[in-house]
């Protein structure tokens, strides 16, 4: 927890007016380069999945296209559990449920195979940015389309000048770092 929230602060890095006027873009590529820090906030974000005696209390793990992937699959792989790619329309090859949503000038659609989650199936959600919250509420949606029930959520920064939190009504939500 400490090591992971002490190499947030420091590796991940304020790039203002990215990538548009008046943004400020928190570039994670710093973290991920530093095998310490990457290793200690994927140890921190797969805590999420485990309960008070460290037992895995998830079945799979969900990382939303693109950069939950690279959160995702080593959570995935820390728990013993396995990946679930959540992407966007018209990426994945087989049979797919699809949840949309609307941006703020547009709709963003996203899907996951039928198959990757198993009724009954537990599932730890997992991303970067909590921002509008739209991405995850519809990565609920989507879990639970493939009769799977989303149990946590887990992030590396919640934006708490958004409303992502009250999006995802009662779904318990970790983030490592609140800007
Ligand atoms: C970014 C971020 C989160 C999402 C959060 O993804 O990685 O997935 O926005 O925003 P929200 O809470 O308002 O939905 P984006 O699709 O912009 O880019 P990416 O493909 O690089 O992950
Ligand atoms: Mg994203």
């Amino acid at each position: 927890g400490a090591a992971a929230r002490e190499a947030l602060a420091r590796l991940v890095l304020d790039v203002p007016d990215f990538p548009e006027p008046g943004i400020l873009f928190k570039d994670i590529t710093p973290l991920l380069g530093d095998p310490a820090g990457f290793a200690a906030v994927i140890a921190a974000l797969a805590d999420v999945g485990r309960d008070g005696d460290g037992t895995v209390v998830v079945d799979k793990v969900v990382g939303m296209e693109a950069r939950g992937f690279i959160l995702a699959a080593p959570v995935a792989l820390a728990l013993g559990v396995g990946f679930v790619p959540v992407r966007k329309v018209g990426r994945l090859p087989r049979a797919t449920h699809a949840v949309s949503y609307a941006l703020e000038y547009a709709v963003a659609t996203l899907e996951v195979h039928q198959d990757g989650i198993a009724p009954g199936e537990r599932v730890l959600l997992v991303d970067d940015v909590l921002a509008t919250g739209g991405t995850l509420q519809a990565t609920v949606d989507l879990v639970e389309a493939c009769g799977g029930t989303a149990t946590a959520a887990a992030m590396l920064m919640e934006l708490s000048f958004l409303p992502g939190r009250q999006a995802i009504g009662d779904l318990p939500l970790t983030a490592l770092m609140t800007v």
